[in-house]
């Protein structure tokens, strides 16, 4: 898909005057979060790239294996996923997370390269392997001197580095501001964050752009105008399900990250997503590189589930050439994915709240509503819905399905009430009936 068009270089030398090619982004190093409000000018044209108009599924590397990343590695996740049904299920993304470059240090003391010795065919083989099996390759890489694993980063050759992953067959990149950089002024990371889009966008490659940064400086709120299809909106997940606090007091529990993206459903839709960050199912407190010690069966079902219904990329974080049958009838539940993956694009919303319990709910293109009724609480708990008063909408008569169940329910024409053990959640969708 051809993007070549000079007027994103011109935009992005009009708007990022103090950051001129071969300088490289050097922010300053705080741990204390921002309420950054600093408004930068943004473009005015689209730099859309067409990209992810659903939720980006499939796998990267780092919540299970770190910068621990080797060919083989990546070439046996690929042959995995074409017999476990992970591929079938519509996971296509194998996304390269930190640790594929060669050197380690500043990107002035090195080039940017690809390590031999893990990858010795090259990137360009690995992306033929990926396509000629039906899955897309991602890569990542960051605006610094050095990645937040301390490779080398881009650090001024957004174009040069753009152009390079274009001509291996990439088709996606992670770009991470490292998210140490807590204090960045917005006006900084959406500079270099644009300076990567425009560069991809230039060149003659669909490259999906994930801009993360950690959810700071409120980047939901610009990152799709400067052409990003992801943005992280919270600092790193950690392997835990309701970790009381914040674990080494940074890490997002998977409760803390759905209670972080309440407020900010307006941003997601095609195009563009809030990233909750990769999927821990399957980890088990097993993790290479996550701290975190792990969740039940049901817990890793609930995350899913609310990873589906509020329209994050599906990315999964562990192991799959060893995910018990459990995980895999987990990740691979249609009716789930389907919430994720509808055309519209349109996120849950919290619409109840009762005690522990709440209700999420989203429209679907056909008419439906998808509903995930959670239990957040440790006692299990009755939850009742019902349509008029919990979502607003006149349906006096409707059918569900339990979605993790495969149990088609009703008609009902009363509230819907079901028993929901703790840290479960009770998926359904439901369409209303005609009268009789
Ligand atoms: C972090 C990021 C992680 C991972 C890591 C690689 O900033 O949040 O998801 O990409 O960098 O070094």
């Amino acid at each position: 898909m051809p993007h070549v068009t000079l007027l994103p270089f011109l935009l992005s030398a009009l708007l990022l005057p103090h950051l001129t090619s071969g300088q490289s982004w050097s922010p300053s190093w705080n741990t204390t979060v921002p309420t950054c409000n600093t408004t930068t000018p943004l473009p005015t044209v689209n730099l859309t790239n067409h990209l992810a108009l659903t939720p980006p599924m499939g796998w990267s590397s780092w919540n299970y294996f770190g910068p621990d990343i080797n060919e083989t590695l990546i070439k046996s996740t690929i042959d995995a996923m074409l017999t476990n049904g992970l591929h079938a299920a519509g996971y296509i993304y194998i996304n390269l997370d930190d640790g594929w470059q060669r050197y380690k240090g500043r990107r002035s003391s090195h080039p940017l390269e690809v390590d031999p010795v893990k990858f010795p065919s090259g990137m360009k083989s690995l992306a033929d392997y990926a396509h000629t099996h039906g899955f897309k390759l991602g890569i990542y890489s960051g605006p610094g001197e050095k990645t937040c694993a301390g490779y080398t980063g881009s650090a001024g050759h957004a174009r040069e580095d753009a152009e390079m992953f274009a001509s291996w067959g990439i088709d996606h990149l992670k770009y991470d501001s490292c998210c140490s950089h807590a204090s960045a002024p917005q006006s900084e990371v959406q500079s270099v964050m644009l300076d990567m889009s425009t560069a991809l966008l230039a060149t003659d490659r669909g490259i999906v752009f994930h801009a993360c940064h950690c959810g700071w400086t409120d980047i939901w709120t610009w990152a799709a105008e400067i052409g990003a299809n992801q943005w992280r909106i919270g600092q790193d997940i950690s392997d835990d399900f309701n970790y009381p606090g914040n674990r080494e007091k940074y890490y997002f529990d998977v409760l803390d990250m759905l209670d972080r993206g309440a407020n900010l459903t307006q941003y997601t839709g095609p195009g563009h997503w809030n990233d909750y960050d990769m999927l821990i199912v399957g980890l088990n407190g097993e993790s290479k590189q996550l701290v975190g010690t792990g969740a039940s069966n049901v817990e890793y079902r609930t995350h899913f589930s609310l990873w589906s219904i509020v329209c994050s990329p599906l990315l999964i974080g562990s192991d799959i050439r060893s995910l018990s049958a459990y995980d895999l009838a987990t990740l691979t539940n249609s009716d789930i994915i389907a919430l994720n993956q509808d055309p519209l694009g349109i996120p849950a919303e919290l619409v109840a709240e009762v005690g522990e319990t709440q209700i999420y709910a989203k429209e679907m293109a056909d008419g439906s509503m998808g509903i995930a009724l959670l239990n957040r609480g440790s006692a299990t708990a009755d939850v009742t819905m019902s349509p008029r008063r919990d979502l607003t909408i006149p349906w006096d008569v409707y059918k569900m399905r339990d979605l993790w169940k495969g149990k088609d329910l009703g008609p009902y024409d009363i509230p819907f009430t079901v028993e929901v053990q703790p840290h479960e959640a009770r998926v359904y969708r439901m369409w209303k009936c005609a009268p009789a």
